[in-house]
């Protein structure tokens, strides 16, 4: 049995949450491979909305198992107040919830080394989420990190003292107040939280599954462009986002990797500073918004948004080995007259269709415009009610990308999405 991987294409946010728990009900096994609380991993059904950050999208369906991969960096707190509000809900989390003990902790520390580095960045800051992770992938990175298996063993209490020391010393270079003191209690209750659930050696786990023919379904957090290596650096996150980041983030071998679903929004959206080439500072970019509600659903601010982007979605396919695109949000574009999409970029005078090392250039997009459908598709299930107009969208989308659209996703419900064979 193979591991099929699910991963953003985009700038995150395409919509993750969504289909990982509507493929979940065809995996036993969920397990997020990288990142951490800066995920926003939205899902509605029923009359109900949720958000996660740290806990895998299967967490809602009876019989899998969730699992939190090495390569996630995991805060206590946030992962405490996420659990109870799932065991509001009726969930049982520590029943459906593993977690490697490789994965590695943000102490309150980071938070305040996060903001600190952000705050002298001044106008060339990242726009990070200020949830510490990068600095936590840095002591990570840097051998100076505690794991979650850390939690049993003892001297926890003088190792988390020491780095805190350590950290203490670094924020010294930065003109920035702080109270050392911040959210440790909380901190410190929390890991005896996460102490009560499973804890597991994942990669033996996972590797089980999969001699056990069981089938597993990894999560990424984020997306391709996002990525620290070929994300649009610096302006990125600090984890691998791309598909060998689920090898190593949950201690698969890439032989075993399956099917590879990309999500992709049919427009584009950013979060945060850097470039974004096709990005609208019109009133189609306000629509954009508006219509497709974008506002962060981890930090509340409120979206960049543009038209969809080839050049960036074929470096992100090629980079993934994507083998199934899955296109969300399509109904979000049902109002416009004329709907773009970029099709090369124009940089210092020359035409290229490829992503230049130098993304802090100015690109300019060349547009192709595709005639609107102007008709509600949120109600649309069939694929043969979809518009002759939307499926001229899609098929010069799968044409030029060299992969099949399998999913459309037409609204955040489970049953707003059309599965094409
Ligand atoms: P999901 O999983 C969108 C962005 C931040 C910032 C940059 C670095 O919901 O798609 P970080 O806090 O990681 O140091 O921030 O990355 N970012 C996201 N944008 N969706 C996310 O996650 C993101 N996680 C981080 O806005 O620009
Ligand atoms: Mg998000």
């Amino acid at each position: 049995m193979n591991v099929d991987v699910v991963l953003g294409l985009q700038w995150g946010d395409e919509g993750k949450g969504k289909i990982v728990d509507y493929l979940a009900r065809q995996y036993p096994v969920i397990a997020r491979f990288q990142g951490g609380p800066n995920a926003g991993h939205s899902l509605h059904f029923e009359d109900t909305s949720f958000v996660l950050h740290s806990v895998p999208s299967g967490i809602f369906r009876k019989g899998t198992v969730n699992i939190i991969g090495n390569g996630v960096v995991i805060d206590p707190v946030t992962f405490e107040e996420e659990c109870r509000s799932l065991e509001a809900l009726g969930i049982p989390v520590r029943d459906r919830l593993m977690i490697s003990k490789r994965a590695h902790l943000i102490l309150p520390t980071h938070r305040i080394i996060d903001a600190a580095s952000e705050h002298s960045k001044g106008v060339s800051r990242i726009g990070s989420t200020l949830k510490g992770i990068s600095p936590a992938y840095m002591d990570k990175t840097g051998r100076n990190g505690i794991r979650v298996g850390d939690i049993l063993v003892p001297g926890f209490q003088e190792r988390y003292k020491a780095l805190k020391s350590k950290h203490i010393e670094f924020l010294k270079q930065f003109d920035y107040a702080y109270d050392p003191g911040q959210g440790e209690a909380n901190w410190l209750k929390a890991v005896d939280y996460m102490g009560q659930f499973t804890l597991i050696d994942a990669e033996y786990y996972v590797n089980d599954c999969l001699n056990e023919n069981k089938r597993i379904l990894a999560e990424g957090a984020q997306g391709t462009l996002l990525d620290i290596d070929f994300g649009f650096y610096p302006y990125v996150t600090s984890s691998s986002t791309t598909c060998a980041g689920a090898c190593i983030g949950l201690g698969f071998p890439p032989s075993r990797v399956g099917k590879v679903y990309g999500i992709f929004k049919a427009y584009c959206t950013r979060v945060g500073s850097g470039p974004f080439p096709t990005e609208l500072f019109n009133r189609e970019g306000e629509i954009l918004r508006e219509q497709g509600k974008e506002f962060g659903a981890t930090t509340g601010r409120s979206r960049r948004t543009g038209w969809l982007d080839l050049v960036a979605l074929k470096y992100a396919v090629i980079l993934n080995g994507v083998t199934d695109l899955i296109m969300m949000k399509a109904d979000v574009l049902d109002v416009f007259e004329t709907v773009k999409i970029a099709t090369s970029y124009m940089i210092d005078g020359a035409g290229t269709d490829r992503v230049p090392y130098d993304t802090n250039a100015v690109i300019t997009p060349v547009l192709r415009e595709f005639k609107g459908w102007k008709r509600d598709l949120s109600g649309v299930r069939r694929e043969e009610e979809l518009p002759f107009e939307f499926m001229t969208y899609v098929r010069f989308i799968e044409d030029a990308v060299g992969i099949p659209i399998k999913i459309i996703s037409l609204g955040p419900d489970r049953e707003q999405t059309i599965i094409r064979d």
